[in-house]
């Protein structure tokens, strides 16, 4: 029998899917077979926010900083991606999946760029979960490409520089038209944001797991969203104010 109230869900989740190398390495093989090993929990973290009527996640697939990597690897992962873009979108879209992907994505091949359009042409109109790919992203670009926006609006007579607000910015910011995820989640045992959401992230709960990316299940995601139901999410009130003001989870 389902609970008398429901455990909230968040309604956003952002992952940094971290550990493929060491997993590889632990098995003494290449790092790119742990990439490749790293694809199947994708799909295992997909299905499972398609089950529990997650509306976004927002995966971290390439930092900015990623590309500084021996080019082997970077070679190897565009492979991967190139692969990977081929491969699932026609399923992704199938099951009501609307793609996207943010951050630099003119340092991508004009190959992979292409299948990046065609993705996200093909899964527009999808509506049952919003996937957001991160690739070439850092959080701190995503800052620097909002405050360069903003800048044109002023120096183009849209803006004034004293209306620039929280709300201002967040308009500019990668993801602006969704809720900022509720729930973060680090698999591969490091505990830190490594240049991901940083201007969303600033009230998600945070979870992090020593479990490495391509040993991900279902069991693990479900410890997440427990732990996150039992969190009193307090955005700088008081206790006894949320507990007055909403007995749930998730702000409006
Ligand atoms: C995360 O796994 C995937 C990418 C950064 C592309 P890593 O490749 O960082 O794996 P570890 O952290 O070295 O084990
Ligand atoms: C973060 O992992 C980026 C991705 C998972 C895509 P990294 O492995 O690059 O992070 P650091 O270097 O450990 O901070
Ligand atoms: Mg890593």
């Amino acid at each position: 029998m389902p609970p008398a109230t429901a455990p909230a869900i968040p309604r956003h989740i952002a992952v940094i899917m971290d550990g493929n190398g060491r997993w590889a390495e632990r098995r003494r093989r290449p790092r790119i077979i742990g990439h490749r090993a790293g694809a199947r929990a994708v799909n295992i973290c997909i299905d499972f926010c398609l089950e529990r009527g997650v509306r976004a996640l927002t995966l971290f697939a390439f930092s900015s900083e990623n590309w500084g990597r021996p080019q082997e690897e970077v070679g190897a992962l565009m492979k991967l991606f190139l692969n990977a873009l081929d491969r699932e979108v026609e399923e992704l879209d199938r099951r009501g999946v609307r793609v996207r992907f943010i951050g630099e994505r003119e340092r991508f091949s004009a190959s992979i760029r292409e299948r990046m359009h065609a993705a996200e042409h093909q899964t527009r109109a999808n509506t049952r979960l919003d996937l957001v790919v991160a690739a070439s992203y850092g959080g701190r670009q995503d800052i620097a490409q909002a405050a360069r926006a903003l800048a044109t609006d002023v120096a183009e007579g849209r803006l004034r520089a004293e209306d620039i607000d929280e709300a201002a910015v967040a308009a500019k910011m990668a993801l602006a038209d969704l809720p900022p995820p509720d729930l973060f989640i680090r698999t591969g045992g490091d505990h830190r944001i490594s240049n991901f959401l940083l201007w969303q992230l600033a009230y998600t709960e945070l979870w992090f797991t020593e479990l490495l990316w391509p040993e991900l299940d279902a069991a693990t995601l479900q410890h997440a969203l427990d732990d996150f139901a039992g969190r009193e999410r307090r955005f700088g009130l008081t206790s006894a104010q949320v507990a007055d003001v909403a007995p749930e989870k998730n702000p409006a």
